[in-house]
C-alpha cells in the first residue's frame, strides 16, 4: 500500500522568542525540518507534503532538499486544521497519511517505519507514536481504558491533575489511514486556546467505535518536541553525541569527541583520525585512513583518502583528492580541487583553483581562478592577479612549471609547459613551453659605496 507524509510546520513557536520560524532553528548545522525530511525520506512515502505558514517563503528557500510540495495555513490554529491545510494535496490519495511534528527532529526512519508495519498488522484507523516521559509536562498525554485500549489523547492545559501524573505521551507521530482525515471535518476549537488539535481525532474515532492504537516504541531521546532554546540545545546535545558514536561504530577516531561537530550529512572512511575542535558541515564526504588535525572546518566538499587537513584550515566546496596535504593556516575557498599527492602549505589561499597532482604551493601563496598542471612547484609568496577592478582572469599554468619565488602573474596568462619563472617576476604575457621568462631589472652592485658614504657624513 501507498504511503504519503504531511510534516507540520506552520506553527509560531512562540515559546522561541525568535523572528526565525521555530522549524528553521538549526540542530547539528540543519533546520530541525530539513532533519525531519531526512527522516521521512528513507521510509519512502509518495509524496511529502509540508504544512507551512506566513513564513512559507523563507522556508522553501531555507530547506535545500527538493521533491517536496508545500501547503499553506495562513493562521496558526492548530495542528488539526494545518492537517486540514494539507487535504487538497491528499484528494485521490489512497493509502496511509504519516503525520510528524516539524519541531521533533531527531526522529529516526527506523521507529517510523515499525509504526508504519504495526498499523497494517493490526489494521488501524489511527496509529499513535507514544513513549514514557521522565517529566510529561507540555506533552499530550495518552489516555487509555481499564483493558489498556486507547481513548483519546488529553492536552497537558486541559488534564486534570490525575491526568497529569500519566507518564505515556503523544509524540506527534501518527498514521491515519486516509479514511480518518474525514474526522477531521467534526473537530472543535478547543476552550482555552480556540485551536482545532489533531489530537481529537483520536478521542473522536474511538468513540465512533474505530481502531485506534498507540505504540510505546519510541524514546524521548528519539521523539522530544522541541519549544524552547533550551530545548534545542539539550537535542542538540542528543543528536551530536547520536552522530560521532554511529562513526565511531564504523572505525573513525575522535581524540576528543566532545569538541567535535559532524553534521548528518557527513561520511567519514575508516581509520580517519579526527583531532579537537573540528567543525565537518555537511554534505561533505571524507575518505578512509585521512588525519583532521585541530580547528579544521570543511563545509561541503570532498576528502579524498590517506589526506592529511593540517591545523586551522578552512574548506569549502572543494575537492581535495587521495592523499593531499593542506593546511595548517590554508583557505580553500569554493570551486577548487587539489589534485592527488598535492601539497597546499601554510598561508595559501585557493578560489576556483584546480591544482594538479603532484603539485605544491608551499608558502604564503594566492592562487584565484587558475588551471596549474601536474607537478607544478608554485614558490613562495607568489600571486595570481585575477582581478582588474571589473573581471576576472583565468591564469594557466602547465605540468612541470617552476614558478620562482614572490612571483605575480597578471592574468589571463598562460605558461607552457616545463617552463621557468624567475623568482620576483610580474608576468604579462604568455611564456612558451620549457622558456625562462624573467622580468625583473638587472641587479647593479656599486662598489665601495658604503664607504664613501661614511666619508662624506665625516667631510660634515
Ligand atoms: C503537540 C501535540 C502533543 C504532543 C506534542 C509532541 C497537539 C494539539 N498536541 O503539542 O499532543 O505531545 O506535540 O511534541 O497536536 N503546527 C502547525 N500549525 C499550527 C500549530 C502547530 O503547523 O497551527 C506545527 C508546529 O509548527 C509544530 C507542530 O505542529 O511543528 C506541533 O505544534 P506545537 O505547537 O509545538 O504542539 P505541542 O504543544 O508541542
Ligand atoms: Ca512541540
Amino acid at each position: 500500500m501507498k504511503a504519503a507524509c504531511v510534516i507540520l510546520a506552520a506553527g509560531l513557536g512562540k515559546r522561541m522568542h525568535s523572528s526565525v520560524p521555530k522549524v528553521l532553528h538549526r540542530i547539528c548545522g540543519i533546520p530541525m525540518l530539513e532533519s525531519v525530511i531526512l527522516s521521512a525520506r528513507k521510509i519512502r512515502p509518495e509524496k511529502i507534503i509540508i504544512v507551512a505558514g506566513s513564513h512559507i517563503g523563507l522556508i522553501k528557500e531555507t530547506i535545500s532538499s527538493g521533491g517536496l510540495s508545500y501547503a499553506l495555513q495562513k493562521e496558526a490554529r492548530g495542528t488539526g486544521h494545518a492537517v486540514q491545510c494539507a487535504r487538497p494535496h491528499l484528494k485521490d490519495f489512497k493509502g496511509e497519511i504519516i503525520v510528524l511534528n516539524g519541531d521533533t527532529p531527531l526522529v529516526g526512519p527506523t521507529a517510523l517505519g515499525m509504526l508504519l508495519k504495526l498499523h497494517r498488522k493490526d489494521r488501524n484507523l489511527i496509529s499513535v507514536l507514544s513513549f514514557s516521559a521522565e517529566d510529561p509536562a507540555n506533552y499530550g498525554r495518552i489516555l487509555r481504558s481499564d483493558s489498556g485500549q486507547v481513548i483519546s489523547i488529553i492536552e497537558d492545559k486541559d488534564a486534570d491533575e490525575k491526568q497529569r501524573l500519566i507518564k505515556e505521551v503523544n509524540s506527534g507521530v501518527y498514521v491515519f489511514s486516509h479514511r480518518a482525515l474525514s474526522l477531521l471535518d467534526g473537530l472543535t476549537a478547543n476552550r482555552i486556546t480556540g485551536e482545532y488539535y489533531l489530537t481529537d481525532i483520536v478521542g473522536a474515532a474511538s468513540r465512533k467505535g474505530f481502531k485506534v492504537s498507540a505504540y510505546r516504541i519510541g524514546s524521548e531521546m528519539e521523539f522530544m518536541g522541541v519549544n524552547t532554546r533550551e530545548e534545542l540545545a539539550r537535542a542538540a546535545d542528543i543528536m551530536k553525541k547520536n552522530i560521532i558514536k554511529k562513526w565511531s561504530d564504523k572505525g573513525v577516531t575522535f581524540i576528543d569527541s566532545r569538541s567535535v561537530f559532524v553534521h548528518p550529512e557527513v561520511s567519514i572512511g575508516r581509520d580517519t583520525v579526527i583531532y579537537p575542535n573540528v567543525c565537518l558541515e555537511g554534505p561533505t564526504a571524507i575518505g578512509k585512513g585521512s588525519t583532521i588535525y585541530p580547528n579544521v572546518r570543511i563545509h561541503n566538499s570532498r576528502i579524498g583518502s590517506g589526506t592529511v587537513i593540517k591545523d586551522s584550515t578552512v574548506i569549502e566546496d572543494s575537492v581535495i583528492k587521495n592523499k593531499a596535504a593542506v593546511g595548517p593556516f590554508a583557505h580553500i575557498r569554493p570551486g577548487s580541487e587539489v589534485g592527488e599527492e598535492a601539497r597546499i602549505g601554510n598561508f595559501v589561499e585557493l578560489k576556483k583553483t584546480t591544482v594538479g597532482r603532484g603539485s605544491k604551493a608551499s608558502h604564503l601563496t594566492y592562487l584565484g581562478d587558475a588551471k596549474i598542471g601536474k607537478e607544478v612547484n608554485i614558490g613562495a609568496g607568489t600571486i595570481t592577479c585575477n582581478y582588474d577592478g571589473r573581471k576576472k582572469h583565468v591564469t594557466v599554468i602547465g605540468d612541470n612549471v617552476f614558478v620562482g619565488s614572490d612571483s605575480q602573474l597578471i592574468a589571463p596568462v598562460k605558461i607552457g609547459k616545463g617552463a621557468y619563472i624567475g623568482a620576483g617576476s610580474t608576468i604579462t604575457s604568455d611564456v612558451p613551453a620549457e622558456a625562462l621568462a624573467l622580468s625583473r631589472t638587472r641587479q647593479k652592485n656599486l662598489e665601495g659605496w658604503a664607504k664613501r658614504k661614511l666619508k662624506h657624513k665625516g667631510q660634515k
